[in-house]
């Protein structure tokens, strides 16, 4: 395709570069049709750091990797995301939390991609709201993505009151507090949804730091954006984290056929680690 002329000048030769870059950081594989969201997401960095084209902005990366890597990364992921997405997962976590109400009140659960947080907050509010005492459990939720701008904002749990409408009225209002004043059309989580949350920067290509393995994995709306090899391998390192029995739940759109035979369906979407 010939070069696309937009307000910076941007090379067919940058946007082959900046794929390539973008992949070995991320995993991220960058098609033609990306193109033009390749062009918006990285021109903003541009106009930030006062460069005049995009070969400029790479020759500018190039030099100072270490400094622009982070804004890199961040411009490029896709966050989208939102509360409850994909309910029937929360139908499921119902009773799985119900089942270990039974037996052994410990549960790990991790994240992972969880962009500005609506995702663990939802896994977290249905986990509150399925168990009589929280202090009788030994429950935590681990919170990873590459993306530090999104991570930030999971942390601070403080959302626009038009992202939790759909949210269910009585969880509204039990884990949600509403703002006031300056902080009117805003929600804030409550501390006590947040006690057993840790939110952490984790680049899912690098070699995870975790010493013990996880029940339930919420991995949802990630491995959509990297191709079969790149997920063979996080999917491999996944499957070491996990005992049989164990869960994994991707998203709608994804699947685990040729990538990994180490979980059989058991669900919508919903893995169950096999004994191998
Ligand atoms: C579309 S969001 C999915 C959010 C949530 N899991 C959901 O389903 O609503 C995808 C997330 O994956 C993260 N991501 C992309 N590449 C990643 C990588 N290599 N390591 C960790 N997270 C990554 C992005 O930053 C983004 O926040």
């Amino acid at each position: 395709m010939s070069d696309v002329k937009f307000e910076y000048q941007f090379k067919d030769r940058d946007f082959n570069k900046l794929k390539e870059i973008v992949y070995a950081r991320t995993g991220i594989t960058l098609g033609e049709e990306k193109r033009q969201l390749v062009y918006s997401r990285f021109a903003k960095r541009i106009r930030k750091l006062n460069l005049q084209n995009f070969s400029e902005y790479i020759e500018y990366f190039e030099k100072n990797e270490e400094s622009e890597v982070t804004d890199f990364i961040n411009a490029i992921t896709t966050n989208f995301t939102s509360f409850f997405r994909e309910p029937h997962h929360f139908e499921f976590l119902k009773n799985f939390i119900a089942e270990r109400e039974m037996a052994s009140r410990y549960c790990r659960i991790w994240s992972a991609g969880c962009s500005s947080g609506e995702e663990p907050y939802s896994i977290a509010m249905t986990v509150l709201d399925s168990i009589a005492n929280p202090d009788a459990w030994d429950i935590k939720i681990l919170c990873t993505d590459i993306d530090t701008s999104v991570l930030r904002k999971a942390e601070q749990g403080v959302y626009d009151a038009a992202r939790v409408e759909g949210v269910d009225e009585r969880l509204r209002s039990r884990f949600f507090l509403r703002g006031k004043g300056a902080r009117n059309g805003l929600v804030k989580i409550r501390d006590e949804v947040r006690t057993n949350m840790v939110f952490r920067q984790l680049n899912l290509l690098d070699e995870f730091p975790f010493k013990k393995g996880f029940d339930l994995i919420f991995f949802r709306n990630v491995i959509i954006y990297f191709d079969k090899d790149t997920q063979r391998k996080i999917f491999s390192k996944i499957a070491k984290l996990q005992q049989p029995g164990d869960v994994l739940i991707i998203g709608h759109s994804e699947n685990l056929a040729a990538v990994t035979d180490k979980y059989a369906l058991i669900g919508r979407t919903i893995y169950q680690r096999l004994d191998n």
